[in-house]
């Protein structure tokens, strides 16, 4: 049947619910024809006849009026534009899937284009980028170069989006998409997901739904500056474009020289949003994520119960504090390092990973010793693509530093912050050298939190000739770095930190097992963050932790169960000073730790599907059940208090209907089970009629708070 397409020129990628279906007519500019729920094989060969309009499926610059394209170039002799057709088709299988490659040629110009597509079957999952080579021999100068275009037939179609900033990440946009432009752009250079996120979902039925509608998602795997951008003219086309941020950013190709684009993955679902990140998060542990498949430890990180103030009773204290609370790994955040200039603050010492002997006079080894005395694990805070210049190494190397030239160099946190210019060849060896060193003195190191406190505010290497290839030889320069990592301590767990969540993003997440999701620990605002987040983002890799009140971020005051089940939805940990917990508050962290630690294959394997949006009432729900659907865990948390407040049920998801499963509280504070307690319902009661949930948590007087949350384990019999 294939073979009969494509002397037809129509070529297939199908996943188990999607279909992309392309034209690519030797001769002819490559088009995709159909995007979406998948083919009958008589359906998709007939879609060009029966006069389904394809549309480009790589737009190129020049010759296309008004459209928006994917790509320009300029040629040696100044012409700006380019005529692309298809040279040939390739197919092939992977174990995952099928890849088609269409290579088109310029009609006059020694210059090609290989879009590449990738099917990930089981995942629902296309993968789709381009290798853009110059075949001639004088230089050619690229000012744009996307991924991908994909045109989705207008309608009711509406863009869901997160924005944000520092300790604001993950929030969710949603909008009609109208005339005019859209544009997401993104020039943060060393992290990217504070402001924006480099992943949209586009609901094509309307006002988005989680558990209903076709929706098209659509995430770029980039860690550097990027720009998706969505032209709705008067076609009938919103035409969706994403790539790497051409501003400033020209690449010369030289002679021979092929740049390949980063991966843009589509996904499609007709189970609404919930059903787009399902399919993420399913490939993201499969194939993107490190160590998708291994359980995350419940861990304590010192960040936000010491701050600098780090010494080796404080570290021993905590690492006894979060064993005794069932915890499995204490991580030492900022503070450690530092001989010449010891780091007391964040104006000083990046660059100096030595310890500094008058906080830790045991040094690493000590620290890994005492955690492992207490039978846990013990993991480190580095932030190696940075310096102070008030460091030993920028004295030595100022030439390593991110700078314009005959500029002074433009600073960062702490007035003194600086970024390592990673194009260079010596700078990734003094990188790598950071964490080799580490894990060569102290094999025991069980997990690196790689921090990221600086973009890149000025533009400038002192090491390129060519400036505009900042953004693209930075991020080249730190893949190779971590692919050093990997290859050397392939079971390290690392963590992408950078000022909290500005590493989301599955451009750089394949080196790394989790990211820092925010630096804003509030339960209230985390249940917003995480919501959005999740989009994308499965909870193994979302760090979520039980924070001190009030909060050190929006000194909000709230009960510690309540934040206790807002950090079990995620990859469990603790940011607090233990020593200043009562014992009440330890007793019901150690119940939130042993329970998470029954239903953490669930949250970290299972799949999600948020229920009650935050964004839409008085209460957010959502929650994870086994591919399986013989188990699942619901979270409900109450967010706002008013008294004389009615709740209606809130209905599950993702259950078999015809199983019975039994239903039981999770970190009960209650004086008296509810009364669902250990009641059995069958699986299409919860999906038609669902649960209603208690306003308030009845507890003793001494934790009555105007917070009130649930999480339900519910497993069929
Ligand atoms: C920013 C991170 O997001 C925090 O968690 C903490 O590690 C600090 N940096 C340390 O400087």
């Amino acid at each position: 049947m294939n073979l009969i397409f494509a002397l037809l020129g129509v070529f297939i990628l199908n996943t188990s619910g999607s279909s992309l279906v392309l034209d690519a007519t030797e001769g002819r500019e490559a088009r995709i024809v159909w995007y979406g729920a998948r083919l009958q094989s008589e359906d998709a060969a007939q879609l060009r006849q029966a006069g389904f309009a394809s549309q480009s499926a790589y737009p190129a610059y020049g010759l296309k009026g008004t459209a928006a394209t994917a790509l320009s170039a300029i040629q040696a002799d100044g012409n700006h534009t380019l005529d692309l057709r298809v040279v040939s088709v390739q197919e092939s299988e992977w174990e995952h899937g099928r890849r088609i490659e269409i290579l088109s040629r310029d009609a006059v110009y020694p210059f090609t284009v290989k879009n590449v597509f990738l099917s990930f079957t089981d995942e629902d999952i296309i993968e789709t980028w381009a290798e853009i080579s110059n075949l001639g021999k004088k230089p050619v100068e690229l000012t744009r170069y996307d991924s991908g275009c994909l045109s989705i037939h207008v309608g009711e179609v509406w863009m869901s989006s997160l924005y944000g900033t520092w300790a604001n990440e993950g929030r969710l946009c949603e909008e009609p998409l109208t005339r005019g432009w859209k544009v997401i752009s993104n020039i943060d250079g060393t992290r990217n997901s504070h402001t924006s996120h480099a992943e949209v979902m586009f609901s094509l039925d309307g006002k988005p739904q989680e558990n209903a509608g076709r929706v098209i998602g659509a995430a770029l795997e980039w860690g550097g500056d990027y720009e998706l951008r969505v032209q709705t003219d008067d076609t009938d086309y919103h035409k969706f474009l994403a790539g790497i941020n051409p501003d400033n950013s020209e690449i010369k190709l030289t002679r021979d020289e092929t740049f390949t684009t980063p991966r843009l993955a589509y996904s499609f679902s007709g189970e609404g949003l919930s059903g787009v990140s399902r399919n993420f998060h399913r490939w993201g542990r499969n194939y993107r994520l490190a160590h998708g498949d291994k359980e995350r430890k419940v861990l304590l990180n010192s960040w936000e119960g010491v701050y600098f103030d780090i010494n080796e009773p404080g570290m021993e204290q905590m690492m006894s504090d979060i064993a005794s609370m069932g915890g499995e790994l204490f991580v030492m955040d900022d503070g450690w390092f530092g001989d010449k200039y010891p780091r007391k603050n964040d104006s000083s010492s990046l660059g100096d990973w030595v310890v500094d002997k008058s906080k830790l006079p045991g040094g690493i080894p000590h620290l890994v010793q005492a955690a492992e005395e207490r039978g846990i694990k013990f993991g480190i805070w580095i932030e190696p693509e940075m310096t102070n210049s008030v460091s030993e190494l920028y004295e030595a190397h100022p030439d390593w530093i991110i700078k314009a030239a005959s500029r002074e160099p433009v600073y960062g946190r702490g007035g003194t912050q600086l970024v390592l210019d990673l194009s260079n060849p010596a700078v990734q060896d003094h990188v790598f050298g950071i964490v080799d060193r580490l894990m060569k003195e102290n094999p025991g190191l069980d997990y690196i939190k790689w921090d990221s406190n600086m973009d890149i505010n000025v533009h400038g290497s002192q090491y390129l000739k060519e400036q505009g290839r900042l953004d693209t030889e930075y991020w080249k320069g730190l893949a190779k770095v971590l692919d050093r990592i990997r290859a050397a301590y392939p079971d390290l767990t690392i963590q992408a930190c950078a000022s909290g969540g500005g590493r989301a993003n599955w451009g750089v997440l394949p080196w790394f097992d989790e990211f820092w999701t925010s630096d804003n620990t509030d339960a209230l605002q985390r249940i917003y963050m995480q919501w959005g987040t999740s989009y994308f983002f499965p909870a193994i890799a979302m760090a979520s932790h039980i924070s001190a009140t009030p909060n050190h971020t929006v000194y909000r005051t709230t009960s510690i169960k309540f934040r206790c089940d807002v950090a079990m939805s995620g990859r469990l940990g603790m940011e607090i000073q233990p020593a200043g917990m009562t014992d009440k508050e330890k007793e019901i962290c150690r119940q939130a730790i042993s329970d998470y630690k029954k239903v953490r294959p669930i949250v970290q394997f299972g799949d999600i599907y948020r229920l009650v949006s935050p964004y839409d009432g008085k209460f957010a729900s959502l929650m994870y059940a086994t591919p399986a659907k013989d188990k699942a865990v619901l979270y409900w948390w109450k967010i706002a208090n008013f008294y004389d407040e009615h709740f209606p049920a809130v209905r599950l998801c993702g259950l078999d209907p015809d199983r019975k499963y039994v239903v039981r509280e999770l970190n009960r504070v209650d004086l008296r089970p509810m009364a669902i307690e250990g009641k059995v319902f069958t699986g299409r009661f919860l999906m038609e009629n669902g649960l209603v949930m208690p306003a308030s948590n009845d507890v003793e007087w001494s934790l009555k708070s105007d917070w009130s949350s649930r999480v339900l384990y519910l497993e069929a019999l």
